[in-house]
């Protein structure tokens, strides 16, 4: 899996038993991939055909972010750095609640987004997206997850992705279908070496 986040290697390993497919992370020492696409989609098919090129093995890569329809659809591929690279997500996510400070409840819709691309030697064998529609809150709502979840409320739900219990969250979340469809087409796949 092309990331250095070992969280993702082991839920993703997690999701992948029972298909014969494993995963692991990046080797030490490989180099970033700068993302600085203009999608989801174009940012995770860069990630995947480099690493994949780079370890000479199959490589999954994923991109995510949140859509606020409001804000014209940003942060977007920006999330990780929204507003100011240097300033801590608890700044941002305040910082986000600022700029919808009086919109009412019915125009704060948001998307997250989740793209995946499994590639191999300079091809794209298959590309899954995940997307999870809701609204953003009013206030910061919880102290699980990561990034925007505790401004974040599904749709159908009371609590924000930050207030669920994480089993809950991945059964509903972007990045959870988005696996959820990868992991459906790995099963019917022959599995193959990677790196070790
Ligand atoms: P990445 O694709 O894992 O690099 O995620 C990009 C950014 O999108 C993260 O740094 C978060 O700010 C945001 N993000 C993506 N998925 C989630 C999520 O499930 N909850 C909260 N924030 C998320």
């Amino acid at each position: 899996m092309a990331t250095h986040n070992q969280g993702k290697v082991a839920e993703l390993r997690e999701l992948l038993r029972d298909t014969g497919w494993t995963c692991g992370g990046l080797p030490d020492g490989t180099p970033d991939f700068p993302e600085d696409g203009d999608t989801f989609g174009e940012n995770a098919r860069g990630k995947a055909l480099f690493y994949a090129e780079h370890v000479g093995a199959v490589a999954l890569a994923d991109d995510s972010g949140l859509m606020i329809d409001a804000l014209d659809g940003e942060p977007g591929v920006y999330s990780a750095r929204y507003i100011d690279p240097a300033i801590s997500q608890e700044e941002r996510n305040a910082a986000v609640l600022d700029r919808l400070r009086g919109i009412p409840p019915q125009q704060r819709g948001a998307q997250f987004v989740c793209h995946l691309v499994l590639a191999r030697s300079g091809d794209v064998v298959r590309e899954t997206t995940g997307v999870c529609q809701g609204a953003i809150t009013n206030r910061v709502h919880g102290d699980g997850g990561f990034g925007y979840d505790p401004i974040f409320r599904p749709a159908g739900h009371t609590p924000t992705f930050a207030e669920m219990p994480r089993a809950t969250k991945s059964a509903l979340s972007h990045r959870g279908q988005a696996v959820a469809a990868m992991v459906d087409f790995l099963r019917n796949c022959e599995p193959e070496p990677g790196v070790s």
